[in-house]
């Protein structure tokens, strides 16, 4: 591979949506940020320069970062921020993986404005194992907020009760010809007749699974999370925050005189507030020569979405994903495990803090958790801590536990005690473990599905069901041979999922739900993964240019 130089200027820009101007946050001034491209084998070196007041981190989502966990970038997880001023350089190789990936802040809110895609090509003479794609597209799903996303987190955690909702999705950052005010902020892919395109669709979105279509096409997917998968044909995408799918799109081999619309409007079960607008971008094909033009404009074709809430589809279309195996993409699935991990993942409240007056339910205040400890955000980083082993200094505790304290009804009445106990509690591994954990979904507020990422690792989707997890009967159908690799799971609302994975990349890894609302609330927790024997097992040691807190 070859080494590849970025450079990140973080700044302030005005940018116009909704008929509504705002300075923002973006790299470089672009909203959303640049494309990062790169070959699977490079090494990219991006120089990020921090000129606005907050501060910032850089996270390269999905990137394994195998040694390199001091580039991964979730504040005080793996590193302080980048403060006003200040510089970091994120150093690391991409090793076995390719497709399509994306960086976002891992700062508070940032990432609603700063976010772009990570596009991994085969190495050189290498091709992808399905027919070469007359062009790419990039097509990044994102959130519009009309006011400071940051201010509106903010205020919610001051006051304990959930923050405004988006005002509008977007397509490559734009809403589309469905708003109010946004008719020329709509995404435009022109197409010929006759041709087949790979599309990269990211959802980059702050809160939101999306679903996604293109009228009167069928979309074949070939790839998720930067992992291929085997081929299937579908119509409609559902693609979690924080996932990826590439898929192909052949265009009619005739002219078809019209236009398509591409959709994208949420998949939620949520109780609470929820933004239920959808997106519109255009695909249009280029006229050709020989075509007489009729008078009138060509038709616009709209296609029809899922419900909001439609979980079936949602379940099904998850369990359509298989890995893509064979001898040049081999699987390693563990058939066997060491440790073992039931997380409920879920919603909960915890008391309203004192001469504080709290607008969650029952005057409590919002919380989310992992077997119902509360994230708490230590102040300095963790994997520091832990690499300089400062355990006196109290920025986290071992012990986070394997099994929920008190097992109850996952699915069916909640417990009458909804409070969380709030820590910063980490699980230590030792390298190179077969670990298995099964995430419950927790009816608490009622069912939810949560899309939980997890850091510096892709795992294997071994099983999936509706209710709670049954540990002598569900093991017995989970799919060990084929089973598709994610960063980026669907908790299914009302039930389970079930991944694993080899502990193979020492460092210290963050896994939480990739709806920034339920990371403030506190749904995540981190894995310590010690170092192994050999150097190449061994977490490389900081860059000397590290941020300090
Ligand atoms: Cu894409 Cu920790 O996140």
């Amino acid at each position: 591979g070859i080494t590849r130089h970025y450079k990140f200027n973080i700044v302030s820009t005005n940018v116009t949506r909704l008929c509504t101007t705002k300075s923002m946050v973006t790299v470089n001034g672009q909203f959303p940020g640049p494309r990062i491209v790169a070959r699977e084998g490079d090494q990219l070196l991006v120089k990020v320069v921090n000129h606005v007041s907050s501060n910032v981190t850089i996270h390269w989502h999905g990137i394994r970062q195998l040694q390199t966990g001091w580039a991964d970038g979730p504040s005080y997880v793996t590193q302080c921020p980048i403060q006003t001023n200040n510089t970091y350089v994120y150093n690391f190789t991409i090793r076995g993986q390719r497709g399509t990936l994306l960086w976002h802040a891992h700062f508070s809110w940032l990432r609603a404005t700063v976010y772009g895609p990570i596009i991994i090509l085969p190495p050189r003479n290498s091709s992808y194992p399905f027919p070469k794609p007359y062009k790419e597209f990039t097509i990044l799903l994102g959130e519009w907020y009309n006011t400071d996303p940051e201010a509106i987190i903010n205020q919610a955690l001051q006051t304990g009760g959930a923050p405004n909702v988006s005002d509008a999705y977007t397509i490559n950052g734009l809403p589309g010809p469905l708003y109010n005010c946004s008719a020329n902020d709509t995404y435009k892919l022109t197409v010929k007749q006759g041709k087949t395109y790979l599309l990269r669709v990211i959802n980059g979105a702050v809160d939101s699974d999306l679903f996604f279509t293109v009228a009167n096409h069928n979309l074949t997917v070939v790839e998720a999370d930067a992992r291929y998968v085997q081929p299937f044909e579908t119509d409609i995408l559902l693609i979690s925050a924080g996932q990826t799918t590439n898929v192909l799109l052949k265009t009619k081999p005739i002219y078809p005189n019209a236009t398509f619309f591409i959709l994208a409007r949420p998949y939620s079960t949520s109780q609470g507030p929820i933004d239920n607008s959808t997106v519109a971008a255009i695909l249009e094909y280029e006229i050709p020569s020989n075509f007489s033009k009729a008078s009138s404009k060509p038709p616009i074709i709209t296609p029809s979405l899922p419900q909001i809430n439609d979980t079936n589809t949602a379940m099904s279309f998850a369990t359509k994903f298989h890995r893509l195996v064979n001898s040049q993409f081999p699987a390693n699935v563990p058939q066997k495990v060491d440790q073992q991990f039931f997380f409920t993942v879920g919603l909960g409240t915890s008391p309203c803090p004192q001469n504080q007056t709290c607008q969650g339910p029952n005057g409590t205040k919002f919380a989310a958790s992992v077997n119902n400890i509360s994230f708490v955000q230590p102040g300095r980083a963790i994997l520091e801590s832990y690499y300089f082993n400062q355990s006196n200094y109290g920025v986290y505790t071992t012990g986070f536990p394997r099994f929920p304290l008190t097992p109850f009804n996952y699915t069916g009445t909640p417990p009458n005690n909804t409070f969380v106990t709030n820590g910063t509690r980490v699980v230590v591994l030792p390298f190179n473990a077969s670990v298995e954990v099964v995430l419950q979904d927790t009816s608490i507020f009622g069912t939810e599905s949560h899309p939980l990422h997890l850091h510096g690792y892709d795992f294997y989707v071994v099983g999936q069901g509706f209710g709670n997890f049954d540990p002598y009967n569900d093991p017995k159908n989970f799919n060990l041979v084929d089973p598709v690799e994610l960063n980026t799971v669907g908790v299914p609302a009302g039930g389970w999922v079930a991944i694993r994975f080899f502990a193979d990349n020492p460092g210290a890894w963050f896994m939480h739900c990739h709806f920034d609302v339920h990371l403030s609330w506190g749904l995540s927790m981190v894995w310590i993964v010690l170092d192994g024997e050999l150097p190449n097992q061994k977490l490389l040691p900081p860059p000397s240019d590290l941020p300090k807190c």
